[in-house]
């Protein structure tokens, strides 16, 4: 059974998605056991505690990039995580960080990456004009919002979105691919060859033909 330590800054919908993916059985070998927030007003942080699972707050004031996460990096070391799930943290991790975790690191973006990296990507997504745009899981390497790509889903842009509501249709589908890329992983369906994720999807093709076609309402 692997073990995942949660990083959030706030809302915490993603993990939430997760944890109830491991409470219903689809991610059948893994457990989260420690949720670590930068915030300490994260709503992530509640949802956790209700679930009993270790909620924790680190400080990052005063402290260097580097001196931040090596506290986090021992946090999670001590409650033996094998893998880091970043959820809406809003930091930059450090080359020290993601060498500590090498290819057990992985994020969640509201973009189809490559495109629109960095903050605010359904807004950048908007003013680019793009006519479809998702989200994606991927492996999280020094580049910012690169690495190889696990799973990702497409929604369309519509003519009268604005940031809010193209977020939310976003979102909806964060919560279906974020549990299901979990889910390979740790079912050590994956492999990584180069920069593509190959994955063994047995058993699994009504969930990936699903994610697509179903949010265009057919
Ligand atoms: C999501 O949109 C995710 O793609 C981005 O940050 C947001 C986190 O939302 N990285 P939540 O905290 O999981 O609700």
């Amino acid at each position: 059974m692997y073990r995942l330590g949660v990083l959030i800054s706030g809302r915490g919908s993603n993990f939430h998605s997760i944890l109830k993916s491991v409470n219903s059985g689809f991610i059948t070998n893994a457990e989260i056991v420690v949720v670590i927030s930068n915030k300490e007003d994260a709503k992530g942080l509640n949802i956790a505690k209700e679930n009993r699972i270790d909620a924790v707050f680190i400080n990052p004031k005063d402290l260097s990039r580097q001196d931040y996460d090596k506290i986090v990096a021992d946090t999670l070391i001590k409650y033996r995580v094998d893998f880091v799930i970043l959820a809406g943290f809003m930091r930059i991790l450090s080359s020290e960080f993601i060498k500590t975790f090498e290819n057990r690191i992985v994020n969640i973006h509201p973009a189809l990456l490559p495109s629109f990296r960095g903050l605010h990507a359904q807004r950048q997504a908007l003013e680019k004009g793009v006519k479809f745009s998702g989200a994606t899981v991927h492996f999280v390497t020094n580049e910012l919002d690169d690495g190889p790509i696990v799973v990702q889903s497409v929604v369309p842009v519509m003519d009268n979105d604005t940031e809010d509501s193209l977020s939310k249709r976003i979102l909806k589908t964060e919560h279906r691919i974020y549990p299901l890329a979990v889910k390979l992983i740790t079912e050590n369906r994956i492999k990584i060859e180069k920069n593509r994720v190959i994955c063994d999807t047995e058993g699994l093709d009504d969930e990936f033909y699903a994610l697509n076609p179903k949010e265009f309402g057919r």
